[in-house]
């Protein structure tokens, strides 16, 4: 059965710890889908992980729906939200619901995810109202890296918890079916969690959340860039995929590499005509 919206905010009532990981490519969403996780986050992650930007700031609507649309065909369980990339909901509420319009006719997302407190509620309202579900984003929102001056943990002193925890019940009232709550103390994110009858999909933000989100490449050492404290490596997939690429390397220099069993055949008889024909020796 598809995971919905509604599947996720029954998991925070059942205290069923919801699984979320990016994704952005079918293989991959494929066999995260078969692995059992409950939703799949095309981010705009993408920007940075797939195209090597140094940030999110340069992804565009284009990005967003190629990825989404290739997740959304490996994913027969799990929820599909796609992210809405900077400058695409900011300007305006009539751009925020045409371009997560987009994301759900030509992205094929069951949801959609934005960034930001009380300044976006007008468009988590009317999204939602176009029975378009939002997931909210707050803590590090990572469009706002040059306003940080740099990708650090928020909502450390009181001013800036209590900030984050007015942002998140804002959110709600909005109308989101669930926050990611990312880079906050581990103690602020529980109470938010108590606050919130929405669930809460915590990144760098400790145990307590209802959910957890991580960027794959994180998670399997695939990223060369930077990894975040947070990020646990559950394997190390990028050194053996490198121990992949040297053994084909090396078999394709010495010749070894296509052997018997990898070629196709063709009559002994048919090749002894062609090469009496066109051999020029
Ligand atoms: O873009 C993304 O991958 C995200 C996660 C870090 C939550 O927003």
């Amino acid at each position: 059965m598809k995971n919905t919206v509604v599947t996720l905010q029954q998991q925070k009532i059942s205290r069923d710890k919801i699984t979320m990981l990016t994704a952005y490519d079918f293989s991959t969403a494929k066999l995260m889908d078969d692995s059992g996780i409950n939703a799949l986050l095309v981010g705009d992650s993408l920007g940075m992980v797939m195209l090597g930007y140094e940030d999110t700031l340069a992804v565009t609507m284009e990005d967003m729906i190629h990825h989404s649309k290739a997740v959304a065909r490996a994913a027969k369980r799990a929820l599909v939200v796609t992210d809405m990339p900077f400058m695409s909901y900011q300007i305006s509420v009539q751009d925020a619901l045409y371009n997560a319009g987009r994301l759900v006719k030509e992205g094929q997302a069951q949801a959609v995810k934005l960034e930001g407190g009380e300044e976006v509620c007008p468009q988590i309202k009317a999204i939602t109202q176009a029975a378009i579900p939002v997931m909210g984003h707050l803590g590090l929102t990572p469009q706002s890296v040059n306003a940080f001056g740099g990708f650090k943990v928020q909502g450390r002193d009181e001013e800036a918890a209590r900030r984050i925890i007015h942002s998140a019940l804002a959110v709600e009232q909005a109308g989101a079916f669930a926050v990611v709550l990312e880079c906050v103390p581990a103690a602020l994110a529980v109470l938010i969690s108590e606050c919130l009858t929405i669930p809460t999909i915590g990144i760098g933000a400790g145990a307590g959340c209802d959910g957890q989100v991580l960027v794959y490449q994180d998670m399997l050492g695939l990223y060369g860039g930077i990894t975040p404290k947070f990020a646990k490596q559950f394997n190390n997939v990028g050194e053996q995929m490198k121990t992949g690429f040297e053994s084909y390397i090396r078999e394709t220099k010495s010749g070894s590499f296509p052997a018997e069993e990898h070629i196709f055949r063709i009559d002994d008889a048919i090749m002894a005509k062609l090469q009496r024909e066109f051999s020029r020796a």
